[in-house]
């Protein structure tokens, strides 16, 4: 596959829009589950990160949302496309979300991952922290990863 770029969006755009299609189809859906309207609305002030193909097309994305007085960034919903998941996609999202995260002194990066991808984020240098726990009915652990600046 040839090589896509990684780039922010805004809240309330089509590619947003496009971005809630894609975490409904590839996280929600899956469980039986939506998105109420007030959990969209909360992440208007988050950051919103989407892996485009070479022809704009969203392929995969994630959101960071700031905590704990602006040091940590907490990673969530983030999701590749099922057709072209495993081809470094979701690496190259966290990535760049890292690279993102320093240049705005961030020094942390947390987050609750699926059971599922946990070995997805150990490969990329985030650690469990504590013990596991369900959420949206399903098993996670709490990751954690320390940048350097
Ligand atoms: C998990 C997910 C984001 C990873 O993105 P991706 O583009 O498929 O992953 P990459 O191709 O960058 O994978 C990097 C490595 O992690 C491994 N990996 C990928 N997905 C994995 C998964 N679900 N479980 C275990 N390992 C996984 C790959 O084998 C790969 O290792 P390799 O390079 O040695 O082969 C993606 O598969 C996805 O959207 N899954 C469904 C939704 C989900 O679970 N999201 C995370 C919620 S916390």
């Amino acid at each position: 596959m040839e090589k896509g770029t990684v780039r922010p969006f805004q809240f309330g755009t089509e590619i947003h829009q496009k971005a809630i299609e894609l975490r409904l189809e590839i996280l929600r859906k899956p469980l039986g589950l939506a998105f109420s309207d007030e959990f969209l609305e909360k992440e208007k002030n988050d950051w919103h990160v989407g892996y485009f193909d070479s022809k704009g097309d969203l392929l995969g994305c994630l959101i960071l949302t700031p905590v704990e007085d602006q040091t940590q960034l907490k990673m969530r919903q983030v999701a590749v496309k099922k057709s072209v998941q495993g081809q470094g996609i979701g690496s190259d999202l966290v990535r760049f979300s890292e690279l993102f995260a320093i240049e705005k002194g961030i020094q942390t990066i947390v987050l609750n991952a699926r059971a599922t991808a946990v070995s997805f984020y150990l490969q990329l240098g985030y650690n469990c922290e504590g013990e596991p726990f369900e959420e949206v009915g399903i098993p996670h652990r709490k990751m954690t990863k320390q940048l350097r600046s």
